[in-house]
């Protein structure tokens, strides 16, 4: 029977506009995160049709600050040594670099910042893994070009991949084109730096700025082929099996309709190098018509991902004919599924469904699967002591660990596991420092008080045991 490879990358992840702060620092522009308000408005705006990218007076900016990675660096990392991290998975912000997104010349004080970063890691015997864009397009390409609908942004996307490769081959071999590239569908505004137009048809626009990304995702492929061929490029997808939520036949193709659209359809053009065969029927239902270029889909099919890499929250449970039984989530619908409990911010607990999707993944895909996001967000609790005793964090990541595990015995090829927001930072869907993830707590809260402190979580005890016995003590 398979057991878990002697390499295998055990780690934690973060995205820059969650933790590093210093938004303005060093010659970087906005993006699109520095204009996503805190608190109860987060959600608000980013499902706005009409919003208009502006900073409001009324509104906090939490991102701004993060937990002031962009100065705490060192000492974060020496925590994520002390737990054994193998890999660390963060992301660059494209604003640091290109703070536009359009210039020609990338912004030296940024790319010397990551620098020092990844220095720092490989000083410390962790491997990088970098997210090249995570949810924070450059302001100025989302207001003045209308985000990814615009193809101009492919070539924007390229100059900026292969500034990264150039600059850091060497130092970074595990690469993740888009973040959870999939999740487009649901939110296009912040993956795609999207509003909607008058009269516009948003499925149109949306399926064609996916399509730019799949093809900019492809030439970043082939760039990195050319620069350094050791490097290895991933797609990033949430994933979920979705379940039918009776036997009813109508509720089971509702559901396989539902699962198709999450996870294969961009899971095909990045894997197998194609759109799949139900997108044509797809597209014709919602009137959508994609505008192809020449070579388009010779570059589709060229450049594929080596590896394919998720996040896994949750399931989803879906029936034809819902009746106000909407299931939580950050970013998908569905009905509440009666066999699970939910967290605090309604995200059904469902280790077992990340045993299945990694089943029916692999199934499809034959290509190693990375799991880099997973994780309890949860309110926690300072003892007098400073101690914070996280029982139930840490039984929800033992519960996906083991899980994992029976994947592995089932033949599924792993390459790695971070843990989501490994050091306590921004929640992306509502703005709070309240929804907590990490295994190191973080003296931030919501009111922008706090003294940055860290320290350590049972949590983190538990993390380094579980690496130091590459997954024996679970
Ligand atoms: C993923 C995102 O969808 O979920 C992360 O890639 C995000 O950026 C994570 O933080 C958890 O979601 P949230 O809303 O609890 O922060």
């Amino acid at each position: 029977m398979k057991q878990i490879k002697s390499d295998f990358l055990w780690g934690g992840a973060t995205a820059a506009n969650q933790l590093e702060g210093a938004y303005a620092t060093d010659g970087k522009g906005l993006s699109i995160a520095d204009v996503m308000p805190g608190g109860k408005h987060r959600m608000n705006v980013i499902h706005d049709p009409q919003f208009d990218f502006e900073l409001k007076e009324e509104y906090t900016y939490p991102n701004h600050d993060g937990i002031d990675f962009y100065h705490h660096y060192k000492e974060d990392i020496a925590l994520f040594a002390e737990m054994g991290f193998k890999t660390y998975r963060m992301s660059i912000a494209w604003s640091r670099i290109f703070p536009n997104g359009d210039e020609t010349e990338p912004n030296e004080a940024g790319l010397q910042f990551y620098d020092n970063v990844f220095d720092e890691l490989l000083k410390n015997g962790i491997e990088p893994l970098v997210t090249i864009s995570h949810y924070e397009l450059p302001l100025h390409l989302a207001k003045e070009y209308g985000g990814w609908r615009d193809r101009r942004l492919v070539t924007f996307f390229e100059r900026y991949s292969r500034v990264l490769f150039e600059r850091y081959q060497g130092k970074v071999k595990y690469w993740l084109t888009f973040n959870e590239i999939n999740g487009a569908q649901f939110m296009p505004m912040l993956s795609l730096g999207m509003a909607m137009r008058e009269d516009e048809n948003m499925l149109q626009s949306t399926y064609q700025g996916l399509h730019h990304q799949f093809v900019a995702s492809s030439l970043a492929t082939k760039a990195a082929r050319e620069i350094d061929p050791s490097m290895q490029i991933g797609c990033m997808l949430i994933a979920a099996p979705v379940y039918a939520y009776s036997s009813n036949p109508v509720d089971v193709q509702f559901a396989l309709e539902a699962e198709r659209m999450m996870n294969y359809f961009c899971g095909d053009v990045h894997v197998r190098g194609a759109y799949p065969a139900f997108a044509d029927r797809f597209f014709a239902e919602n009137g959508i018509e994609l505008v192809f270029e020449d070579g388009d889909l010779d570059l589709l099919r060229d450049y594929t991902v080596d590896f394919f890499s998720l996040s896994y929250y949750m399931s989803r449970t879906e029936k034809a004919e819902k009746d106000g039984d909407e299931a939580g989530g950050n970013i998908m619908s569905g009905v509440k599924n009666p066999y699970l409990k939910a967290s605090d911010w309604g995200w059904e607990i469902d280790p077992d469904g990340l045993r299945i999707i990694l089943n029916k993944l692999y199934d499809r895909y034959q290509i190693p699967l990375f799991i880099v996001e997973n994780g309890l967000g949860a309110y926690d609790e300072v003892e007098p002591d400073g101690a914070i005793h996280d029982s139930y964090r840490i039984a929800y990541l033992e519960g996906h660990l083991k899980a994992m595990m029976e994947a592995i015995q089932d033949g599924v090829e792993m390459m790695g596991y971070t843990s989501w927001g490994c050091i306590d930072l921004v929640s992306a869907s509502t703005g709070e420092y309240s929804k907590r993830y990490g295994f190191i707590y973080v003296d931030k809260h919501d009111d922008g008080s706090g003294t940055l402190a860290r320290s350590r979580k049972d949590s983190f005890y538990w993390y380094k045991e579980v690496i130091a016995t590459n997954g024996a003590a679970l």
